[in-house]
């Protein structure tokens, strides 16, 4: 495939390719030299239309690590503010002779949209409230890095599960790999489709810590709620929130994650956020080393 739209379109062969690919690349990275030729003479450009941290700057470094030329776009402070469209935006840009294109966007479905009216590879870097691919790649390689094989494996996904694009990718993903799913949040944070789609549901979040191997615990996505929500936030850290006490007195030791950026005292307390279960940081690390695999196994394509 010439694009990385979501994980619903992959298999779990192309998983699996995915996370050996960037296995090899983690150990590049981790060398005294940490750049490779491979995609010595593409021109990649990161549009970014909705803010980002740690998604904007991995690709980049991903890209840089594997030699690629780089453009980097933000919507604030370009002529999208003047009234430029999506589709002039981006082929003003693959105009300078761009190869690929790393796309966040809010609208769910942009980079598919886009991916019928350009002949570059699209990377989706996040789209809305649909999917986040790469995040969910990077969350089962950090899985797998600390616990194996996720196969029968049991991951509970706790939060803003209806916001979340990050939970999506992460439900496809692991049920692609043969783990169980769970998802954790109050009824208004869950979508009404969630049901339908194989996972367990769950409202009490002590019986999901019990139940779980992993918890990957999501942001209260405050800016994509168009009215106020229950519950407050001060009712969900009274309700959902986890402290480290809560992971210590659990019978077993579980994994604890977070995509970020984490809103602290709400979804985590700091003690469990910065504690010996989290892979917080690990997870951000890995993100490189699956972007550079994204990117060469799609430019191997062309
Ligand atoms: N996890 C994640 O997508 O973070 P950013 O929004 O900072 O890129």
């Amino acid at each position: 495939t010439k694009h990385l739209l979501g994980i619903k379109d992959l298999t779990a062969n192309d998983i699996h390719l995915i996370l050996e690919t960037a296995k090899e690349f983690k150990d590049v990275i981790n060398r005294p030299i940490k750049k490779v030729p491979s995609l010595r003479d593409v021109t990649i450009a990161n549009v970014f239309f909705e803010n980002s941290t740690r998604t904007r700057l991995s690709f980049e470094l991903a890209e840089k690590r594997l030699s690629a030329d780089v453009v980097n776009f933000s919507a604030s402070g370009s002529s999208v503010k003047k009234g430029e469209t999506l589709l002039d935006t981006v082929n003003n840009i693959l105009a300078m002779k761009v190869d690929m294109v790393v796309m966040r966007h809010s609208s769910p479905g942009a980079p598919h949209y886009l991916s019928k009216h350009i002949k570059a590879n699209i990377v989706n870097a996040g789209d809305g409230t649909h999917e986040h691919p790469t995040q969910a790649l990077l969350d089962a390689f950090s899985m797998q890095e600390k616990i194996g094989d996720l196969a029968g494996k049991k991951v509970a996904i706790i939060g803003d599960i209806l916001h979340s694009r990050v939970a999506l990718s992460n439900i496809f993903c692991l049920q692609k790999l043969g783990a169980e799913v769970m998802v954790c949040g109050p009824n208004t944070l869950l979508p009404k489709y969630i049901r339908e789609i194989g996972v367990k549901v769950e409202h009490n979040v002590q019986n999901a810590l019990r139940w779980c191997d992993v918890a990957n615990v999501l942001r209260i996505q405050l800016e994509r709620q168009q009215i106020k929500y229950f519950p407050s936030l001060r009712e969900y850290s009274l309700y959902f929130g986890i402290n480290k006490k809560m992971l210590e007195e659990l019978d077993k030791e579980i994994v604890l994650m977070h995509p970020g950026p984490i809103n602290r005292g709400v979804e985590l307390t700091s003690d469990a956020a910065d504690s010996s279960h989290s892979i917080i940081l690990d997870q951000v690390e890995n993100g490189v080393a699956v972007r550079m695999a994204v990117l060469y196994l799609l430019a191997q394509q062309n």
